[in-house]
């Protein structure tokens, strides 16, 4: 069962009310975050791995990790073969951390909803684990991740469904679609994200393909 500590830490990244107290709280939880999601069953990193396999097929792929964290998703994608990352994340705590893992060609600070500092089509890939949650990246970051994603490319992301329709995500993503800027190509079923910790909290992970 998850400890206090974790649970506690846990209520202040949900109940933070900007950026600046979203980051203050990720780099306080950083050392401990992989044992602590980890205790909580947290399921999105392997499900996420598995859309990749399927739809990824080059291991020489230039991978975006948006809200890399500690880089859980990273070292999971390196283990499978995929040598070309990089990571970005509001926290320096958690980029830090990320750094250990030597999955990444480069780490930076930049922050989802803002522009992105990277060239049109530079990617072929982005991947964006439980960074769509509740008081953490908007919608409006789509904007900037089609943009970076070369067409044809994909972008795999977990969403907590509650803020699917308050946050503007569904609008976000048929915006999108009907602007031709990219086709949905899978969506797992509902899943309990975190069961260990709050078995309520569902999430469903989504595959995009970008469009020329
Ligand atoms: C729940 S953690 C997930 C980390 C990692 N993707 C994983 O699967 O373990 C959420 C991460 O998103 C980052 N984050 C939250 N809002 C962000 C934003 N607007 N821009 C960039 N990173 C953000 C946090 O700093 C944190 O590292």
């Amino acid at each position: 069962m998850p400890d206090s500590a974790s649970s506690s830490i846990l209520e202040k990244v949900y109940t933070s009310t900007n950026n600046n107290e979203l980051e203050a709280a990720y780099d306080e939880w950083a050392a401990d975050y992989d044992a602590h999601v980890t205790s909580f069953g947290w399921k999105s990193p392997a499900v996420v791995a598995g859309l990749f396999g399927r739809y990824v097929g080059n291991r020489d792929a230039r991978i975006l990790d948006a809200g890399a964290g500690t880089g859980m998703m990273g070292e999971l994608l390196m283990i499978m073969g995929f040598g070309n990352q990089i990571g970005i994340d509001l926290s320096k705590g958690m980029l830090d951390q990320a750094q250990k893992t030597g999955a990444y060609t480069e780490l930076r600070r930049m922050v989802l909803g803002e522009p992105l500092d990277f060239p049109d089509n530079h990617f072929d890939a982005c991947q964006s684990i439980g960074v769509f949650t509740a008081g953490h990246a908007p919608a409006a970051s789509f904007d900037e991740l089609v943009r970076i994603v070369a067409p044809g490319g994909y972008i795999l992301f977990s969403l907590l469904k509650d803020i699917s329709d308050e946050g503007g995500f569904q609008a976000k993503f048929d915006a999108l679609a009907s602007e031709k800027r990219w086709e949905l190509v899978e969506k797992t079923p509902d899943y309990s994200a975190l069961p260990y910790e709050d078995p309520d909290i569902i999430h469903n992970s989504f595959v995009f393909q970008v469009l020329a």
